[in-house]
C-alpha cells in the first residue's frame, strides 16, 4: 500500500517518507469548516490555511491585511472539520518578519488557539532567524520561496520569479538555508520548472510547487481557484475542475425565479 494510502493521519514524516517513495504529495488551501470537511474527506494529504484568504474570502488585494486573529480564526474552523490532513497554516505578514521573538509567539498562538499542525512562513535568508526560533518551540514549519505574496509591495508585481541567474542562485541558496534552519517541507510559487527540479532534487526534504512544474515532491492549489469560484484570476498555471462561479449563479438566477412565480415552496416542501 502506498505511503499517503496507510497514513491514518497524515504528519511531517509521512510527507518525508513519500518523497523518499517518490509519492505525488496533494495540498489544497482552506479557510472553513464545510470546504475543509469535503476535501479531508476526499483524501487530501496537506491543508494549507493560507494567507490567500485575504484575497478569496475577504475581498481584498493582497494579503498583506490579514492578522493573526483572522488566520487563527480560519485555522479554527478547518481544524474543526479534520480528521486526516495535515492542517499548515500561514504566519500572516508582520507577525515574523525581523523580530524572532514575535515570530515565536505568533506562533505559539496560531498552535495553542487553532489546533493546527505547523506554520508557514514567507521567504529565505531574511528570516531564517524567526524560522529557527519558531523551530525551538517544536513547531514544524513549512518555508514559501518564488513569488512571496505578502512582499508585493517590494517586487510590484505577481509575475514569475527567479527567472535571472542572480535570483534563482539565491532561491537554491535559501533552499539549504531553510533544509539546514530544520524546515520539513518548502513550498515554490511561481518560478521556472527547471529551477523548482533542480532545487527538489537538491533536497531531502519535500517541495511542493504552485506555478513551478512537475519536477517537484507535490503540487498546491487555492481551492476557491480549482473549483472555479474565483473566474477573474486565470494564470496559465491553474487547471480548474469545476465553474462554480456560473453553476452557483445559475442555480441562484432558478431559485429566484422559482420564488417568484410561486413555484417553490410545493406541496412536499411544507410542514
Ligand atoms: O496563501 C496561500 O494560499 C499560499 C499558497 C498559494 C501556497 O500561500
Amino acid at each position: 500500500m502506498s505511503v499517503a494510502g496507510k497514513a491514518r493521519k497524515v504528519t511531517t514524516n509521512t510527507l518525508q517518507e513519500m518523497k523518499r517513495e517518490g509519492e505525488p504529495i496533494t495540498m489544497l488551501t482552506a479557510y472553513d469548516f464545510s470546504l475543509a470537511r469535503i476535501i479531508d474527506k476526499a483524501g487530501i494529504d496537506v491543508i494549507l490555511v493560507g494567507d490567500s484568504a485575504s484575497n478569496v474570502m475577504a475581498g481584498n488585494d493582497t494579503t498583506v491585511p490579514m492578522t493573526l486573529d483572522h488566520m487563527i480564526y480560519h485555522a479554527q474552523c478547518v481544524e474543526r472539520a479534520v480528521d486526516r490532513a495535515l492542517i499548515v497554516v500561514d504566519m500572516p505578514f508582520g507577525t515574523y518578519q525581523g523580530n524572532s521573538k514575535l515570530a515565536l509567539e505568533s506562533a505559539i498562538r496560531i498552535m495553542k488557539e487553532s489546533g493546527a499542525h505547523a506554520v508557514k512562513l514567507e521567504g529565505g535568508a531574511e528570516i531564517v532567524e524567526s524560522i529557527e526560533r519558531i523551530l525551538t518551540a517544536g513547531i514544524p514549519v513549512m518555508g514559501h520561496l518564488g513569488l512571496t505574496p505578502q512582499s508585493i509591495y517590494k517586487f510590484g508585481t505577481y509575475s514569475v520569479r527567479a527567472k535571472e541567474e542572480q535570483e534563482a542562485n539565491k532561491l537554491l541558496e535559501d533552499c539549504r538555508l531553510l533544509e539546514k534552519a530544520g524546515c520539513f517541507s518548502i513550498v515554490f510559487e511561481k518560478i521556472p520548472a527547471e529551477l523548482a527540479e533542480k532545487a527538489s532534487q537538491s533536497l531531502n526534504i519535500p517541495t511542493i510547487g504552485i506555478g513551478a512544474g512537475s519536477g517537484v515532491d507535490g503540487q498546491v492549489l487555492v481551492l476557491h481557484d480549482l473549483l472555479g469560484i474565483t473566474h477573474e484570476f486565470n494564470p496559465r498555471f491553474l487547471r480548474r475542475y469545476m465553474n462554480l462561479y456560473e453553476d452557483i449563479g445559475n442555480a441562484v438566477s432558478n431559485y429566484i425565479d422559482d420564488v417568484r412565480s410561486r413555484d417553490f415552496p410545493n406541496e412536499e416542501e411544507r410542514y
